[in-house]
């Protein structure tokens, strides 16, 4: 096996060198550069990172931990943090928290534990032990989709990305109001979550928007999964004054609620009109086609690794939170004809009325 000594002898240059160009601690002359990849390559050498790693305090590694990896919302996030990873020379490790608070403090520290450079995680409705273990241990990390409070008691510094979400939503509950609607339900998340507090508070700005008073009784928890929201359309179908449109909190709950209305044998929009948070490769596939929002999924990854390399490059730099803007795609589940000259769809980047798009705070 062809170990760094010959890579340099055939690159004509010092083992210091090589070191170099393969770790990326000094700049090197592109010739030189070249010269020691091409020997890589004719001598088929392979790092040995372990060794490397024992040299550098670093793997080269990220954790990542999400939840829900079956949900393409969560898989586009996936695939954004692999992309933005391997760009930057970092392998990944994976764990799944299933959403629940024990198991991700176990996972976390499983992934830590593994000496990865730093963290990107999703994390739970209740992250206290969580936050208590990456303060104690004072671990690289960024959030996304979920935002976290800082423990008032530890000066941990994290920073954390996710989409615009109240914004979007009061959009959807404006549309629907503007095409005549005064009860307009909402499949709400699961509470603990920011993304479905904020949310909910779109729905309700979106109500006041249009004149439209809040009526508690028009918001049904679905958890952010679809057992729960068909469960939550359903209570909301079974009101003496049932909504005549329905707004739903994520994509997983629009199956839920499209679930619960086929039960009834309600048909959209006739029967009730629809709009979804999150929009997902076959929305325009079902009939009516799916009136939604679409997340940033794939940049919300890339942005995290960006905050991630950002933060091991800058220890001290101050917490950062980044958001992204969201697009209305507008189908026909909302009761409009299909938008014309389209393929079905019309998508309209809601960056332009987002006042926080791409910022930082
Ligand atoms: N957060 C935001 N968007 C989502 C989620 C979530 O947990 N699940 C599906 N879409």
């Amino acid at each position: 096996m062809a170990t760094m000594v010959d890579v340099a002898a055939h690159a004509g240059v010092s083992v210091a060198t090589v070191s170099h160009v393969l770790n990326d601690t000094r700049p090197v002359l592109p010739h030189t550069r070249q010269a020691v990849l091409d020997a890589i390559d004719v001598l088929g050498y392979t790092p040995n990172t372990l060794a490397r790693s024992l040299v550098t305090a670093r793997t080269r590694s990220i954790g990542l931990a999400v939840s829900a990896i079956s949900n393409p919302y969560f898989t586009e996030i996936l695939q954004g943090v692999e992309a933005g990873a391997l760009e930057h020379g970092y392998g990944l490790l994976l764990a799944d928290p299933h959403d629940d608070p024990q198991h991700e403090r176990k996972v976390v520290q499983l992934l830590h534990e593994r000496r990865v450079d730093g963290l990107i995680v999703a994390p739970s409705a209740d992250p206290d032990a969580l936050l208590r273990y990456l303060g104690q241990h004072n671990v690289p990390t960024v959030f996304l989709d979920r935002l976290v409070k800082a423990p008032a008691d530890h000066p941990f510094r994290f920073d954390q990305v996710c989409a615009e979400n109240a914004e979007p939503m009061a959009r959807l509950v404006g549309h629907l109001a503007e095409r005549g609607h005064r009860r307009i339900g909402l499949v709400a998340g699961l509470p603990g979550f920011s993304t479905t507090n904020e949310r909910i508070s779109g729905y309700r700005h979106g109500l006041a928007g249009a004149g439209l008073p809040y009526d508690e009784r028009l918001v049904a928890h679905g958890d952010s999964e679809a057992a729960a929201a068909e469960r939550a359309t359903d209570a909301l179908l079974s009101l003496a004054a049932p909504p005549t449109a329905l707004v739903t909190g994520n994509n997983a709950m629009t199956i839920g609620a499209l679930r619960a209305l086929r039960e009834r044998g309600l048909s959209v929009p006739d029967d009730l009109a629809l709009c979804c948070f999150d929009d997902f490769a076959w929305a325009d596939l079902f009939a009516p086609r799916l009136t939604a929002i679409s997340q940033p999924s794939k940049e919300i990854g890339a942005q995290a690794v960006r905050l991630l390399l950002e933060r091991l490059a800058s220890p001290d730099h101050p917490a950062r939170t980044v958001r992204l803007p969201c697009a209305f795609v507008h189908r026909t589940s909302c009761g409009c004809a299909e938008p014309p000259g389209t393929s079905g769809a019309s998508h309209t980047d809601l960056s332009q009325k987002s006042p926080a798009k791409g910022t930082l705070s």
